[in-house]
């Protein structure tokens, strides 16, 4: 089946799912905050320990999700003027393709695994997230017609044959994406050359991953702890097949065609070398995974602590600093 990409509809995809309400009009300052601070901060009832795969920690991750919901409404969003330099920093970033077919390929993928959930609470947060990327999707499309950046034809979206898998790939991709966005978010934040009401605007877009791999990363805990050993063997070699491909994929060996058959070199490296874009500063690349760190834990850090977190990247990003400061330290040193 193919999904031409206006004609998306999680509430169709999903049996069950019901889209969420949106407040009509634009939100006073009292109200943006206060939404602001509802979606960073989820704790849940009581202090026991929970066992992973539990009701209780299916409760957990589905409530964490409902109650942090952020109801902003893409169309009325603002889109500063910007000056020349801006609008041409902007519009010469090379991600604007890949982000937009990334949130087109994500609600898709999302709502197709979903649809295959038998249990409600999993599949209505599931279906939820699959909405919220194409909530994503359409502030990007406001963003591209605003600041008029061109944009290759979007291929048609395929529904997945193994759901399972595009949800895992999805999940595990923005894992590792989400790690890299959130410092180099920071670095633009930092370096005063994009408008700080344009950082605004994608602030809430920020948070949102952040709740999306929470919520996947829970949910890989909880989809373990209910399967047999037999299954579990398979699964594991699954998400190994998963890392692999995603491995595959960042070393740019994976192109993509558009809707015209042309095939394009998407750069799927952006998130790592691409901080330089973003920044005046001669930064250093221990120091942007420096910030990836900080900014992933200040991102998490108000969300109930018995909640799992991806752990990948930081672990493996951890790991990696001591060898790229001592190489960039031998650098300096010549
Ligand atoms: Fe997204
Ligand atoms: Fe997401």
């Amino acid at each position: 089946m193919t999904l031409q990409h206006e004609a998306f509809d999680t509430a169709t995809l999903v049996p069950g799912y019901h889209e969420p309400v949106l407040p009509e009009g634009e939100p006073d300052a009292a109200t943006i905050a206060a939404s602001e601070a509802r979606t960073r901060h989820w704790s849940g009832a009581g202090n026991q320990r929970i066992k992973y795969g539990s009701d209780l920690h299916k409760q957990m991750m589905c409530r964490m999700f409902a109650e942090t919901f952020n109801p902003y409404r893409p169309s009325v969003l603002k889109w500063p003027t910007l000056d020349d330099a801006a609008l041409h920093r902007i519009t010469s970033l090379p991600i604007w393709d890949i982000a937009v077919q990334t949130e087109g390929k994500a609600r898709l993928r999302m709502a197709a695994y979903a649809r295959t959930i038998a249990d409600p609470e999993i599949r209505n947060a599931l279906a939820q997230n699959a909405w919220e990327e194409n909530r994503h999707k359409q502030v990007l499309s406001k963003m591209v017609q605003h600041y008029q950046i061109p944009l290759v034809p979007e291929p048609p979206y395929e529904y997945p044959q193994d759901p399972e898998w595009a949800y895992l790939v999805t999940g595990y991709s923005e894992c590792i994406d989400s790690f890299f966005a959130f410092g180099l978010f920071k670095v633009a934040h930092d370096s005063g050359l994009f408008p700080p009401e344009l950082i605004d605007t994608f602030e809430p877009v920020m948070q949102e991953e952040c709740r999306h791999i929470l919520l996947f990363a829970n949910w890989v805990a909880w989809h373990r702890a209910k399967l047999n050993l037999f299954q579990r063997i398979a699964f594991e070699w699954k998400v190994f097949r998963v890392w692999c491909f995603l491995g595959m994929e960042r070393m740019d060996l994976a192109k993509s065609l558009d809707a015209d058959g042309n095939e394009q070199a998407q750069d799927n490296n952006f998130t790592v070398n691409g901080a330089q874009s973003v920044t005046e500063q001669d930064l250093s690349v221990a120091q942007l995974m420096q910030w990836c760190l900080s900014e992933n834990d200040r991102r998490f850090a108000g969300y109930d602590q018995r909640l799992l977190r991806p752990t990948t990247m930081p672990f493996m990003v951890k790991c990696a600093l001591p060898v790229l400061k001592f190489f960039e330290k031998r650098k300096q040193r010549k």
